[in-house]
């Protein structure tokens, strides 16, 4: 056992050296990439796994059509990256491959459809989820998402950590004995620290008068009690911000609390809470198929579904019937991103048209509603008449 015991110490501290260089780094990397200086920006489109390039498809093509004007000015340019699949992945035994990452790395902005994340019993050798991995290689430390059901009035964004807390190591966890088994979970203070300026900053540019800080830190001391106090630092500097701090346990309560939920407007959050809760959020909006969302870091950007790859779907031969609103919203979020309101603004218009306004066609995941090209088509035309 004592050696055992000397192995899972030498493991442990293996983690803390690479996190400490991971805190180095980000000391080093302090500004963020400003699309307007540059000649041309490269957006990289990547389907993914099981219903992703069906769904990205769809976003795609509205994409293109939006940013027509620029591509032929060559002021944006499109790049397809087809290798992030399972079956890539699984041959290289990596959660990226290498020349796939690389091809991540030339571009600024990339759309990305959901990628399977093996698990224990899978055909698949149980490697890292490829999401995880490129959320960490590109340091995308922001995960908004956000939720709107304005005849509810439900109007939330959350900004869930999203390179650290239980994730930042969560595929080397040490099983120690076969009766003991350990996971880390980590918090920095420069990784806090920008998830809750971030957070801050988007409250007071879209006038919103109140952060949440959502954590479990009566139990979890060590890593939630400092990303609890380090948020509230950055809070103290927007006094015209009111900022309050609740338990994970009882805010999933409160979201289904009628009276109380409509206080909440933007949330901030680790890692793991953000990921549980932000699936909860897009079920009140329609469910996860219709939330996308926006990984932010200070030199890329990733926008994606919040939902998987949905094997299941693909399996029954569903795929086709897969809803791309995910996707489409995530086309909204990285138009805002790189500075196109106007057109973030229209697509967001014509989505709300197709998706509650007008629903001429309605999506349900199988052959008694319509398919993802014809409500691409449907979202297409709404476009159109939009830009008319
Ligand atoms: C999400 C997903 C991922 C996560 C999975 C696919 C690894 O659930 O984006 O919320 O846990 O972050
Ligand atoms: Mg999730």
């Amino acid at each position: 056992m004592e050696q055992q015991v000397k192995e899972a110490v030498a493991k442990f501290e293996a983690v803390v050296r690479e996190q400490l260089a991971r805190v180095d780094r980000m000391k080093q990397d302090k500004d963020f990439l400003d699309y307007d200086k540059l000649d041309t920006l490269i957006i990289g489109i990547c389907g993914g796994d099981g219903i992703g390039p069906v769904i990205t498809n769809e976003a795609e093509r509205v994409l293109r059509f939006l940013l027509k004007e620029e591509v032929e000015a060559g002021k944006v340019t499109f790049k397809k990256i087809d290798g992030l699949t399972i079956e890539n992945r699984a041959a290289v035994n990596k959660a990226i491959p290498d020349d796939v990452l690389a091809e991540l790395k030339e571009c600024h902005v990339i759309l990305k459809g959901p990628t399977t994340t093996p698990r224990a019993g899978d055909p698949w050798p149980n490697i890292e989820s490829a999401n995880v991995a490129m959320r960490k290689e590109l340091d995308l430390f922001a995960n908004v998402r956000p939720v709107k059901v304005p005849e509810e009035g439900i109007d939330w964004t959350f900004f869930r950590e999203n390179t650290e807390g239980g994730y930042a190591v969560g595929s080397k966890g040490v099983h120690v004995t076969d009766d003991l088994a350990v996971d880390f979970t980590v918090t920095t203070t420069d990784g806090t620290e920008r998830i809750a300026r971030l957070a801050y900053e988007y409250a007071k540019n879209n006038k919103k008068n109140r952060v949440s800080i959502i954590t479990k830190a009566n139990v979890i001391k060590t890593t939630d009690g400092k990303f609890l106090k380090l948020c509230q630092k950055i809070g103290e500097e927007y006094p015209d911000i009111t900022t309050d701090d609740w338990y994970i346990d009882i805010t999933t309560a409160k979201l289904i609390d009628k009276k109380r939920r409509t206080d909440f407007q933007v949330f901030v959050l680790p890692n793991l809470y953000g990921d549980i809760i932000t699936d909860e959020a897009a079920e009140f909006q329609g469910g996860v198929g219709t939330a996308g969302s926006g990984n932010i870091g200070k030199r890329y950007a990733m926008f994606e579904a919040i939902h998987g790859s949905a094997p299941r779907m693909v399996a029954e031969g569903r795929d086709k019937y897969a809803d791309p609103c995910s996707m489409l919203r995530a086309t909204v979020m990285l138009l805002s991103h790189i500075g196109r309101q106007k057109e973030a603004d229209l697509l967001e218009q014509a989505l709300d048209i197709c998706m509650f306004k007008e629903k001429k066609l309605t999506i349900t995941g199988r052959d008694t509603g319509c398919t993802c090209n014809e409500f691409g088509d449907y979202v297409m035309a709404t476009v159109e008449t939009l830009v008319q």
